[in-house]
């Protein structure tokens, strides 16, 4: 027998799996529900919750029943819950002009949350026009059918003036349009809203993945968002547009998707020195309730999974339709 064996024995990691107990002790990365944020939807001109098809477990709420999500979020102790409104039909036109109407649907919904839970959950509203517009884009369209950049930024400063007076705690421009950040920040700093915070959708790609959100917010899109969005396959424009919010006042950055992005999300945390999100959006939902509800899938432990491998990936706020679940709170 050869001595080598005993001079330099081989290393054994399996060491630190062998007890459930060591396995916990060990483990690097822990999901903890205060860096959880919930998305939800509220929906103008219905009298009842509205279940999404394609997001099962996913409701548009009326006032009353968003109410309620805010309470069971706080009871449950996750970090935050970001809304989203979809107005009637009859109230788009071509600049989204409900979404910084004081009465508007989701101004009227951050009111009835921030009257609700007041500060015991961090409010953030979706700073965006897609919702509100008649053509379905994020920003106003120039007269041969683009996404007019300069024009959109005074809009989003509109709306985030509202959203903030409405009692939202954090405003967070997802349109991606260039310079969104500076001109909202300098535009609540006008109006009195300095302590208000900006969660930029810094790297947000144009991604198929979002495609049960557009039910969930009825949208009307015909084309896709491709001018303004980011190309699945870039890496390092990802940093570059996180960097450009830095520069401009964003009190957070966001990487979205998140579970499909995660070499993105790794590079933006390297270089961030404000806390990094990152938004597992609807399709990742989707797909993981569909599997689960034909039985192909352990829900429970997939659920946990791709949650905790975003968070080791480098994010320190998860935006989740699994916020409340079980399975990330137990
Ligand atoms: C735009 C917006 C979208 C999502 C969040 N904000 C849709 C889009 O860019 O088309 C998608 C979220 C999800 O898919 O869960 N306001």
């Amino acid at each position: 027998m050869s001595t080598d064996r005993f001079t330099t024995p081989f290393e054994r990691p399996r060491r630190l799996r062998t007890t459930p107990a060591m396995r916990k002790m060990v483990r690097e990365t822990r999901v903890h529900p205060s860096q959880l944020v919930l998305p939800a939807f509220i929906r103008d001109g219905i009298d009842s919750p509205v279940e999404i098809s394609s997001m099962p477990g996913q409701y548009q709420h009326t006032e009353k029943s968003l109410r309620e999500l805010a309470r069971r979020c706080v009871d449950a102790g996750i970090g935050g819950i970001d809304l989203f409104g979809v107005p009637l039909e009859e109230d788009k036109d071509p600049q989204g002009s409900v979404a910084w109407a004081k009465d508007g649907v989701l101004n009227r919904g951050l009111q009835a949350v921030r009257d609700e839970v007041g500060d015991a959950l961090v409010i953030i509203a979706d700073t965006c026009l897609d919702e509100f517009t008649s053509h379905g884009h994020c920003g106003v369209l120039t007269d041969e059918g683009t996404v007019d950049n300069d024009a959109t930024l005074e809009l989003y400063a509109m709306q985030a003036v509202s959203q903030a007076r409405a009692g939202a705690h954090v405003v967070s421009p997802s349109g991606m349009m260039d310079g969104q950040v500076r001109v909202i920040r300098e535009a609540l700093d006008d109006e009195g809203f300095e302590d208000v915070a900006i969660l930029a959708y810094s790297a947000k790609y144009a991604s198929a993945f979002f495609g049960p959100f557009r039910e969930a917010v009825g949208s009307g899109l015909k084309g896709d968002r491709k001018t303004y969005q980011q190309d699945p396959a870039n890496r390092r424009e990802g940093v570059r547009e996180a960097l450009l919010d830095l520069a401009e006042g964003a009190d957070m950055v966001m990487v979205k998707p998140a579970g499909y992005y995660l070499d993105v999300l790794s590079d933006v945390a390297t270089v961030s020195e404000v806390p990094v999100a990152a938004y597992q959006v609807s399709g990742e939902y989707a797909m993981i309730e569909a599997a689960a509800a034909n039985g192909w899938l352990d829900r429970e432990r997939v659920v946990q999974e791709s949650v905790t491998g975003i968070v080791r990936a480098g994010a320190d706020i998860v935006l989740t339709y699994f916020a409340l679940d079980e399975a990330l709170l137990a």
